[in-house]
């Protein structure tokens, strides 16, 4: 007996193709996901995907946390109290963003040392060490813009001291310190300022940052381990 619709694996296709055809997008993921690598690549090579995965994770559950936080001195600490006892599942949210924030650094050491040390950071893949250069100051500010959100003692003090460490700075360090508080102590604009710096401005200029490092890393292919006793780092398979 004959029937009159295609196979399913053909339905399925159908809306696929319609993107393609007028986006493109399905041939850029595929050019971006399959890629000849070199042969002896290992684990040490996915240090940078876990990074993207945790990145995504803390961006996830800020987006959560952000649902109940307020940024004002009277109420940050109890909305942060709140989300931990009483919110559904806060406890669980919150302590994957904090814990998440420390994996983050240990893995953005290890993923700098394995390129380090494998000297991927040469030509021509400097920028790709540039950029991410810059992502690690950027987290590193990360960490810093929200250890005070939580706006209890111990959130308060290790503020005080790394704005005046920041205050040390040749030059520019008096300037800085000012602009971090908005004055010369810190206060309720201190603390809008430093959640406007820990949810929009560092999060976006990460992840454009983390577009451009992929990206090169695309471009430039990834480095086979310093013993490798092959001659070509790209498309070796
Ligand atoms: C959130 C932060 C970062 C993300 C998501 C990230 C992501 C990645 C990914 C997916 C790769 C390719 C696979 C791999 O080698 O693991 C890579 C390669 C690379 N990354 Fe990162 N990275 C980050 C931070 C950094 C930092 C802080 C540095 C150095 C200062 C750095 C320098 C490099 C270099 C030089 C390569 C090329 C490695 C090669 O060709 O073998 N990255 N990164």
């Amino acid at each position: 007996m004959s029937t009159l619709l295609p196979p399913p694996a053909e339905i399925a296709k159908i809306p696929v193709d319609w993107v393609e055809e007028r986006s493109g997008l399905i041939s850029f993921g595929k050019f971006m996901l399959f890629r000849n690598v070199p042969k002896d690549i290992s684990w040490l090579q996915t240090l940078g995907s876990a990074l993207i995965t945790v990145f995504i994770l803390q961006a996830t559950t800020g987006i959560v946390l952000a649902m109940y936080y307020q940024p004002d001195p009277d109420t940050a600490w109890n909305t942060i109290k709140f989300i931990t006892d009483d919110a559904t599942l806060g406890w669980l949210v919150r302590g994957m963003h904090k814990w998440g924030s420390s994996v983050m650094v240990v893995l953005l050491f290890l993923h700098m040392g394995r390129t380090f040390l494998f000297g991927a950071y040469k030509y021509p893949r400097e920028m790709t060490w540039i950029t991410g250069a810059i992502i690690f100051i950027l987290v590193m500010g990360m960490s810093f813009t929200g250890y005070l959100l939580v706006f209890d003692e111990r959130a308060y003090w290790a503020t005080v001291v790394g704005v005046n460490i920041n205050g040390t700075a040749p030059i520019l360090g008096p300037t800085l310190s000012y602009i971090l508080m908005v004055g010369p102590e810190i206060s309720t604009h201190t603390l809008s300022r430093f959640y406007a710096l820990h949810m929009l401005v560092l999060p976006s200029a990460i992840g454009g940052l983390i577009a451009l490092h992929l990206w090169l890393v695309i471009r430039l292919g990834v480095t086979s381990p310093p013993w490798s006793r092959m001659q070509s780092n790209e498309g070796d398979v």
